[in-house]
């Protein structure tokens, strides 16, 4: 944990002012995050998060744990080598700036399995950190709209402890969630705008 502590104290060394979305547009085009992500934030393969309308935070921590190999996934582990802390909130802030919507291949809604979801979901309090509406704020992550397969895969490795992030709070929400509830929670997340 020192590592992630020590990686936010370089981050917020960074004043705001110095993000500028445009520079972030034009690295993400240089470094091909769109042919994963989806030209404008939407991605269209499989397990591959869209990251239109992430708070710029999120984004710039995600980054910044696979850069040191906190978090590992190893295209981005990869992919994020080299990337300096001001280039990192560029992209944060080119991505930040995009409207989230559902991928253009999602599946339509099942009631049974959503209100499942919904139910799960009230239980668990995600609202209480992700916003009632599930946008997101700051180090947290918009999960409505996500893609239903990388939240099902996210989930569950939160729940086994292959994912972490700066705090162990989505490791506790998940603990001794089964396979089928988070079926459930990923497509009521999904299906959420
Ligand atoms: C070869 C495909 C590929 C490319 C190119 C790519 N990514 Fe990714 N990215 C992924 C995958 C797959 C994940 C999900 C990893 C996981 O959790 O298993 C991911 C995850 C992320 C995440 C975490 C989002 C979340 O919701 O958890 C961010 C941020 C991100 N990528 C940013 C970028 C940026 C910025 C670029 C360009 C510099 C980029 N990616 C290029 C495949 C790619
Ligand atoms: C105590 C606050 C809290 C609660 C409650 C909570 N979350 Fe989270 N969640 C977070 C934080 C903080 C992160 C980012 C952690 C990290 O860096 O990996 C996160 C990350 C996530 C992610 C990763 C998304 C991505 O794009 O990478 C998903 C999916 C998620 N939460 C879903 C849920 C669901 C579903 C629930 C309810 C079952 C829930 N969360 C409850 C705080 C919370």
């Amino acid at each position: 944990m020192t590592l992630v502590a020590a990686a936010l104290a370089a981050t917020a060394l960074f004043p705001a002012a110095a993000q500028d979305a445009a520079r972030g547009a034009a690295l993400a085009e240089a470094r091909g995050c769109g042919g994963c992500h989806g030209a404008a934030g939407i991605s269209e393969v499989a397990n591959t998060p869209s990251l239109a309308g992430q708070p710029a935070e999120f984004i710039t921590l995600q980054m910044i744990l696979f850069r040191e190999g906190l978090r590992q996934a190893a295209p981005m582990n990869a992919l994020s080598q080299g990337l300096e802390d001001g280039q990192v909130e560029d992209l944060a802030a080119h991505y930040a700036a995009l409207t989230p919507a559902a991928p253009p291949g999602r599946g339509a809604p099942d009631a049974a399995l959503a209100e499942r979801g919904q139910a799960l979901s009230d239980r668990l309090h995600c609202g209480v950190c992700h916003l009632p509406d599930f946008s997101g704020r700051n180090q947290i992550p918009r999960i409505a709209g996500q893609r239903e397969d990388f939240l099902r895969h996210t989930l569950a490795q939160y729940r086994d402890s292959q994912r972490r992030g700066t705090d162990t709070n989505m490791n506790a929400v998940m603990h001794g969630v089964t396979d089928a509830e988070i079926a459930a929670l990923a497509h009521f997340m999904a299906q959420q705008r």
